[in-house]
């Protein structure tokens, strides 16, 4: 059972690590789906304002409460996000509302922080009317995979991928039901672990594959790391605890840095791709949420 307090911090920051993450999932597909598809490109954009609202309320309530590992982890914002965010709308001509993303680069944590029942309250009102609008991303993000899938749609994301950003958002609600059920989610370590590595090694292969084909030394790498994740997911039940972590931990700093350097060279137009910044920075921010995960779980 967590206490009123964990609740409120913890939520908040699952909120503002997955609101983020929900709307940039909206603003991928909204870029590149055709422009025949007016209908479903308005309802990405629509969900995705959605979430930004949300966002922007929880970063309005996050000051001061949230902790210092979570602000140090740069899973909320990094150093290249308002500039990936600046540059990505500005190429696709979609919205990004970069005032949020200045309030959080802002943010601070106190551990002196006194807040009461009220707080409580308005963060388990946030919690559901995110979950109202995860349900309807969910729904449309599973008609889009079905209508890609029949070839009814062309978008220039892989079905994988649309596949990937449904099974985070399915990862998000269960979490969200959990907390206002005032528990973390149950899982078993290689449940949690296997999550986690199939999305690091499932980015490696969208890297690999929005890459030009002439960045090879950087495919290369991409190959390896997609091999070293898939292997981790088939040894976690073999594995000891301590090992496994090790490993994952290892791994995961490995790509952090490689993502690091992909969204920088991105950014500063040194790598030739068919990927924006913004998609850098989303699955850096990713392997930092991850990292912290890891380290909470080694103890
Ligand atoms: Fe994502
Ligand atoms: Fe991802």
């Amino acid at each position: 059972m967590l206490s009123q307090k964990e609740f409120v911090r913890v939520s908040l920051e699952i909120n503002l690590f997955f609101q983020r993450i929900m709307k940039e999932h909206l603003f991928f597909i909204e870029t590149n789906l055709q422009k025949v598809e007016a209908a479903n490109i308005q309802e990405a954009h629509v969900l995705k304002k959605s979430f930004e609202q949300l966002l922007s309320e929880t970063v309005s309530y996050a000051n001061g409460v949230i902790s210092e590992e979570a602000i140090q982890a740069n899973e909320f914002v990094t150093p290249y996000t308002l500039a990936a965010e600046k540059t990505t709308s500005e190429l696709t001509g979609a919205s990004i509302n970069t005032r949020i993303t200045k309030e959080e680069l802002q943010l601070v944590s106190d551990p002196y922080c006194n807040y009461g029942e009220r707080l409580e309250e308005i963060i388990c009102d946030l919690n559901n009317r995110s979950l109202n609008i995860l349900e309807q991303v969910i729904v449309f993000q599973k008609k889009l995979i079905d209508l890609s899938l029949k070839c009814k749609i062309f978008i220039t994301l892989y079905d994988e991928l649309l596949e990937h950003v449904t099974r985070e958002a399915i990862y998000y609600r269960a979490t969200l039901k959990s907390l206002q059920l005032r528990q973390k989610p149950k899982k078993t370590l290689c449940e949690e672990l296997n999550f986690w590595n199939n999305i690091m090694g499932e980015h490696a292969q969208f890297i690999d594959g929005l890459l030009d084909p002439t960045e090879e030394a950087l495919k290369d790498r991409a190959e390896s790391f997609a091999k070293m994740f898939e292997r981790l997911v088939e040894e976690c039940a073999k594995l000891a605890e301590k090992e496994i972590l090790e490993r994952s931990s290892g791994a995961t700093e490995d790509i952090r840095d490689y993502k690091s350097a992909a969204t920088k060279g991105s950014l500063e137009c040194q790598i030739k791709s068919i990927f924006p910044p913004l998609l850098g920075d989303h699955v850096l921010r990713e392997a930092n949420h991850y990292l912290r995960i890891l380290k909470t779980l080694s103890g």
